[in-house]
């Protein structure tokens, strides 16, 4: 694996010599596969985290960007790949717009949330689960666009579900692939722990623990998903970073109060592409074809 988290926006991949480093990152843990109960049992928290600004800065900040890739794909409706797609939010969101959406989990729990919310909003005929567990799952598209959000991270590697992604995207087609960044869990360990010496240790590589599943993940710099999804034969065309600013604001009405979201949201897209804001941000995303 690969050291460091923040890569030029616009840094060439192949045949120049690599980006800048940070100071050693240095241990990264050991793979651990996480079993589908991490997520089956901490649904509430889950339901409680799509909730939040934040989770609605990710999704919003997302959905657009889905949209204009699809657009740039021609006339749809499209066939879409979820991968770890849980509950389906992305998903449903684009089955709602008429693309039909094809959602593969390993977390039973989530995939019946995800039933319940695609009878709700009356899309249920467009979208699709399996459940399975990504790695070793024979994709039988092709799709225009394979989601992967926020997955990898519970994964011992990148490059199974990259492969995943490989086979299962059309030529020309167009992957997303989103993470946590953690050049963003050293600053939150500043800002919202107030630890540095925290903060050290996960510069250093030390895994953190999610709130919401309360499940240690592996770290995953931006630049080794790049060079992965390079490796597996794409190009990555698009970078983003996801949660620039809410999560620097200070608890209170103008975070939490809904009649303070449309600023968050113009905000957040305004500074989703621009560096450096894109990447100290908490979550990056990268779109490759
Ligand atoms: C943090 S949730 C993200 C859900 C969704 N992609 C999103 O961004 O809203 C992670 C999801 O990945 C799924 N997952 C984790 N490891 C997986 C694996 N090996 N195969 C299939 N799904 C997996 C989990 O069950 C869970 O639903």
């Amino acid at each position: 694996m690969l050291a460091g988290g923040c890569f030029p926006p616009d840094a060439p991949l192949r045949g120049r010599p690599g980006p800048r480093r940070l100071p050693s990152p240095g241990r990264h843990t050991e793979p651990v596969p996480t079993d589908p109960s991490v997520f089956d049992n901490h649904l509430d928290s889950w339901e409680a985290y799509l909730a939040t600004p934040w989770a609605r800065v990710r999704y919003d900040v997302v959905g657009r960007i889905l949209d204009e890739t699809l657009a740039g794909l021609g006339a749809g409706p499209h066939p879409v790949l979820d991968l770890g797609g849980g509950d389906g939010v992305d998903s449903v969101r684009l089955a709602a717009a008429g693309h039909e959406v094809t959602i593969v989990d390993s977390s039973a729990g989530m995939l019946d949330r995800a039933a319940a919310v695609t009878d709700r909003d009356g899309v249920k005929s467009r979208v699709r689960t399996i459940e399975a567990d990504l790695v070793g799952w024979e994709p039988d598209g092709p799709y225009d666009l394979v989601l992967c959000h926020f997955v990898l991270q519970y994964l011992p590697a990148d490059r199974p579900a990259l492969d995943v992604l490989r086979r299962a995207v059309r030529p020309g087609g167009a992957v997303s692939v989103i993470c946590p960044n953690p050049v963003g869990d050293v600053m939150m360990a500043v800002r919202h722990d107030g630890d540095p010496a925290l903060a050290l240790r996960r510069l250093r590589g030390e895994p953190r623990r999610t709130v919401t599943f309360d499940h240690e993940v592996r770290p995953t710099p931006r630049v080794d998903t790049e060079r992965g999804l390079v490796d597996a034969g794409f190009a990555v065309w698009r970078r983003v970073g996801l949660r620039a600013a809410v999560d620097l604001l200070p608890d209170g009405p103008s975070k939490d109060e809904p009649a303070g979201y449309p600023a968050i949201l113009a905000l957040e897209r305004e500074l989703a592409e621009r560096a450096p804001y894109l990447d100290v941000a908490r979550a990056w995303q990268l779109v490759a074809s």
